[in-house]
């Protein structure tokens, strides 16, 4: 299972500075804030980009900048950008073409909210999916309910469920290849052993309780069935 933290626009240096030496020895995949990525150099950890930049100008981020610190996964589309930054389906669609081709994977997030059909959701597949020329079983899928997102709330498991069993479906019926699909929003501690129970899910992704080095450390000892030598591009 991976595990992917996304720390947004937390911690201050001293913070990160120890972070890093407490998260050291442990298979996570990290996500700091950008000026905070070059501390990332000594660990087990895996290094990821909370962002990619869609024009080549004053204060955006290359993927030269990411393909040299060594940067695994890269969110795209997370419900967040898609709403405060605007990122639009073309803009998602180029992230997605520029990091594939730079041999970095992309993690498509997709949301909505709990209670809606699934068309707002096969809409955000088939954006990205219907591209040509790219490599669709190098994409991950991150589902978000968007009620969730930063509310630490009681989870829904049974909605989970189906959200997540529906979008492999759809995946494999309309594009013929089996995505790994991650959970995102309101993860924690107490609720990530039944999360891993329903068995269906390929990884989290973990914004507010990331902050806290001993809840990732609970996390972690949580889950002990790691397997991510299958993202190794
Ligand atoms: P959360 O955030 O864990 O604080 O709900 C998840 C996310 O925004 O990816």
């Amino acid at each position: 299972m991976l595990i992917i933290l996304n720390h947004k626009m937390n911690l201050t240096i001293k913070e990160i500075k120890a972070y890093e030496e407490a998260i050291r020895d442990y298979n996570v995949v990290l996500m700091p804030q950008t000026p905070y990525m070059g501390l990332f150099t000594n660990g087990k950890y895996i290094l990821g980009s909370q962002c990619i930049s869609e024009y080549n100008a004053t204060g955006g981020v290359s993927v030269d900048a990411l393909v040299h610190l060594n940067v695994k996964y890269v969110l795209v589309g997370h419900f967040e950008r898609r709403n405060i930054n605007r990122d639009t389906d073309e803009i998602i669609k180029f992230k997605i073409k520029e990091l594939l081709k730079n041999n970095i994977l992309p993690i498509l997030c997709i949301s909505d909210n709990e209670e809606n059909n699934h068309l707002s959701l096969i809409n955000q597949i088939d954006n990205v999916f219907k591209m040509n020329e790219i490599n669709l079983s190098k994409i991950l899928i991150a589902y978000e309910p968007i009620n969730y997102i930063g509310t630490n709330q009681n989870i829904n498991l049974n909605m989970v469920k189906e959200k997540i069993l529906f979008i492999k479906k759809y995946i494999t019926e309309n594009y013929s290849t089996n995505n790994q699909v991650l959970y995102g929003g309101s993860v924690n501690s107490n609720n990530v052993t039944e999360l891993k129970e329903l068995k269906i899910i390929d990884g989290l992704l973990i914004g507010s309780a990331s902050l806290n080095i001993n809840e990732v450390i609970n996390i972690y000892n949580k889950i002990n069935n790691w397997n991510l030598l299958n993202h190794k591009i």
